[in-house]
């Protein structure tokens, strides 16, 4: 009797223990907590109804403004209107239908990171020459936002310029905040200058595209009619919650975007839209308020209020690398986080006598094999998502 009581006591006080202990560590780490758990779990259940309704449209963050007010707000500094009319050359002439407009998010001190893409995926000739489709690659920019460094800096950039003929400049800030002016630069300079073109593209400047890839795929696309319309391609982010932390570069105030979740949005570090999508999203840039500086999330407000969402390609990448394989080269549309690798990467895309391991039935066995180690094992997060290993 006596023991069996001592027993429960040590029990309980046990009990108790552990639960004190459990409250504190909930209670010290709750921020984290609610940052990493709760807020996606909130968000996760709104989601649908931000998707669903249409409280977004009628919310204050949408607020007319005079439809010529966004786009001579910030004139341009260096501007090619004729980039997507032919290019002189005998080979261009005539042609003029686009498949791809390619905008390039850089900034203007990062000429070497223009150069890797200039050298390698973003080379319009070799894609002409050797893909046979008509792709052009422009970079948009705004100014330098040290005003001791400017004026350096713009001469360096009108040199750059007079080289290559593909900078589009603005004269905004080209801070984080200003993210989303780049953005309607993009979709109000292909609605003014390259109506034509079948899709654009908006990319950061530290990816690689897979140009080959990505020029079989999009042609898939254009050749079953019904696919090349309505469309927005990427790696989709769904039920992404707002983060709340003022420390966090990515911090929403309540204030600017009130619910729990946002709609779902594409990854801005490269997306595709079709034609008559980047036409819907244009007209949306002209009516909305571009007060939240998230691109890619003023993206998915532009595209709920127009009806348009997202879907997902598994060989778009988010924030992560793509893993160095010939297994995954056979597939990757965009990979995230290159500077000047790549180099290599576009010599594993572009030279002919490179290895393609997976040919053949039992090349495709072993491929399958290398990309479930690749992606699918638990510690392997951020990359492409498991689904890719079995494409
Ligand atoms: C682009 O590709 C063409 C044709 O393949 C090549 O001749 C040219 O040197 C390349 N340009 C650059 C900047 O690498
Ligand atoms: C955005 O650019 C404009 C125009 O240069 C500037 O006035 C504004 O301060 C910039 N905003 C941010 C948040 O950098
Ligand atoms: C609101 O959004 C829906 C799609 O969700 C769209 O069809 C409708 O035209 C929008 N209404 C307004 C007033 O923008």
């Amino acid at each position: 009797m006596f023991i069996n009581f001592r027993r429960i006591h040590k029990c309980q006080c046990m009990q108790l223990l552990t639960t004190g202990l459990l409250l504190s560590v909930v209670m010290v780490c709750w921020e984290q907590l609610d940052h990493h758990v709760v807020s996606h779990i909130r968000s996760n259940m709104h989601r649908y109804l931000v998707n669903s309704y249409d409280f977004l449209n009628y919310s204050y963050v949408i607020r007319k403004v005079s439809a010529e007010g966004e786009s001579v707000k910030y004139p341009y500094l260096i501007n090619h209107p004729d980039k997507c009319r032919g290019r002189g050359d005998e080979a261009w002439d005539g042609l003029n239908d686009v498949l791809l407009l390619l905008f390039v998010k850089s900034s203007p001190e990062n000429f070497d990171r223009r150069q890797a893409i200039r050298e390698t995926w973003g080379n319009e000739s070799y894609v002409w020459s050797e893909l046979g489709a008509s792709v052009r690659i422009v970079f948009a920019l705004g100014v330098h936002p040290n005003v001791g460094q400017r004026s350096g800096v713009q001469k360096a950039l009108l040199q750059e310029d007079h080289t290559y003929k593909d900078l589009i400049q603005q004269n905004f800030l080209d801070t984080f905040h200003n993210l989303t002016v780049k953005f309607i630069l993009q979709f109000h300079w292909s609605h003014t200058y390259c109506p034509q073109a079948s899709f654009l593209m908006s990319a950061d400047d530290d990816i690689f595209v897979h140009m080959p890839n990505l020029v079989k795929y999009l042609r898939q696309l254009l050749s079953s009619q019904s696919r090349a319309k309505d469309l927005w391609v990427g790696h989709v982010h769904r039920g992404a919650p707002p983060v709340r932390r003022k420390e966090n570069k990515y911090h929403v105030p309540v204030e600017l975007y009130p619910w729990p979740s946002y709609p779902d949005y594409t990854a801005g570090a490269g997306y595709v839209v079709s034609r008559d999508v980047a036409e819907k999203i244009y007209q949306a840039t002209l009516v909305l308020s571009s007060s939240i500086y998230i691109d890619d999330v003023f993206m998915g407000i532009c595209a709920k209020t127009m009806g348009v969402s997202p879907q997902e390609h598994v060989y778009f990448s988010g924030e992560a690398k793509a893993p160095y394989h010939p297994c995954i080269y056979d597939h990757m549309i965009t990979s995230h986080g290159h500077a000047t690798d790549v180099r290599l990467l576009w010599q594993a895309a572009t030279d002919p006598t490179e290895y393609h391991p997976s040919r053949g039935f039992l090349g495709n066995l072993y491929c399958t094999a290398v990309r479930v180690m690749l992606l699918c094992l638990p510690w392997n997060t951020n990359t492409y998502s498991c689904l890719a290993a079995f494409t």
